[in-house]
């Protein structure tokens, strides 16, 4: 049995997992999950507000951690500690501290990629899970589609040419006075909305090419915006619009997602990362592709920003025999590990 503790402080969220895994099979032994609350006051995260945030909570959150799981130091195999992307001076809490703990005990240090994090979080409550399968990974800073050949090698098919499909979710949410974060009120919203009272484009959506697989939501919120301007009564149409942004988003990423699936003839999809919390995503996108494959999303609490799925991801790499040294940094622009050579992967931020 191999016991982990992982550390996540990529960006707005102080959290720490206690991750045992016996055969292969993995059993969360902790979760704490500290969310800062004090960036719904700007409306946005506020980097320098969520260093010191993280500082002041790391140790209390790391330590609950372990006494959630009735472990000491002693008792672990190994320290996983989100390396980048993210906020830089967020990341470096988690990570000096991780690093510092990993020093102390003896213990083997992985750092760890956010997003690989976010792809192996559905693994926590579906172990079965395995490649080949074709992955969104869609988050507040990144959008991501990638085939999965086996863990640890990852081709990059698409990724965003402007904003990120949370921060869309965000913007907009902002356009329509919601507050953040955007997307959980934008689906709530959304529901009430009239599906046919507001149709937005699709961007990309139809591209060929090497762009089939490319996003952009920009042109999207401007669109949004537009029609927030037109409106005599923002408080009627706001769940009208709410709906009519939420179907354009969820349509480009249910589409592009199942003709990769297609053309490589994978019969699993895997959806990650915030906007995975989507309950009409993860809906469209298991009805689109039915037929012939099956959807994995983890739960909520699993696909926003948390350490067991830094956990997660470490123990394999960890299995692997990969091992970080003393010299780990902090990157806000690191590349995802294992990424196959000759795509469009090369240019990932
Ligand atoms: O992965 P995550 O927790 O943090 C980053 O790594 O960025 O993703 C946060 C993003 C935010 O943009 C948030 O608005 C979005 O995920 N999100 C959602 C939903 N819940 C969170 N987007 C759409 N629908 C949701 N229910
Ligand atoms: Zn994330």
């Amino acid at each position: 049995m191999e016991r982990i503790l992982g550390i996540e402080t990529s960006c707005d969220e102080t959290s720490a997992a206690v991750l045992s895994i016996t055969a292969g099979r993995p059993s969360l032994d902790s979760l704490v999950i500290l969310s800062q609350d004090v960036h719904a006051l700007f409306g946005g995260v506020v980097p320098e507000l969520a260093s010191r945030a993280h500082l002041k909570s790391i140790m209390p959150v790391v330590d609950r951690a372990l006494a959630d799981a009735g472990v000491g130091l002693e008792q672990l195999d190994g320290i996983a500690v989100t390396a980048g992307p993210g906020l830089i001076g967020a990341l470096l809490v988690g990570l000096s501290y991780g690093k510092t703990l990993a020093w102390r005990a003896g213990l083997p240090l992985i750092g760890v990629h956010h997003m690989e994090g976010h792809l192996f979080a559905p693994t926590l409550e579906h172990p079965e899970l395995s490649p080949p399968f074709v992955a969104l990974l869609v988050s507040g800073g990144h959008t991501m589609l990638l085939r999965v050949p086996e863990w640890g090698r990852y081709q990059l098919l698409g990724q965003t040419r402007d904003d990120a499909a949370g921060e869309a979710f965000d913007k907009v949410a902002k356009l329509l006075e919601l507050g953040y974060p955007g997307g959980p009120v934008i689906e709530k919203l959304a529901r009430e909305g009239d599906p046919a009272r507001y149709r937005f484009p699709r961007p990309m959506l139809g591209a060929e090419g090497p762009d089939r697989f490319t996003f952009s939501f920009s042109g999207l919120k401007t669109s949004v915006l537009r029609a927030v301007r037109q409106s005599e009564d923002l408080a009627a149409d706001r769940a009208h619009l709410a709906r009519g942004f939420q179907d354009a988003a969820i349509e480009v990423l249910v589409e592009k997602t199942a003709l990769a699936a297609e053309e490589f003839g994978v019969e699993t999809v895997v959806l990650g990362g915030g906007v995975a919390c989507n309950r009409t995503l993860v809906e469209q996108m298991g009805e689109r592709v039915a037929p012939w494959a099956r959807v994995y999303a983890a739960t909520p609490r699993l696909n926003t920003d948390n350490a067991a799925m830094i956990a997660a991801a470490g123990a394999w790499h960890l299995a692997q025999g990969h091992r970080s040294d003393w010299s780990l940094e902090a990157s806000d622009h690191l590349p995802l590990p294992g990424l196959v050579a000759g795509t469009p992967a090369e240019a990932v931020a």
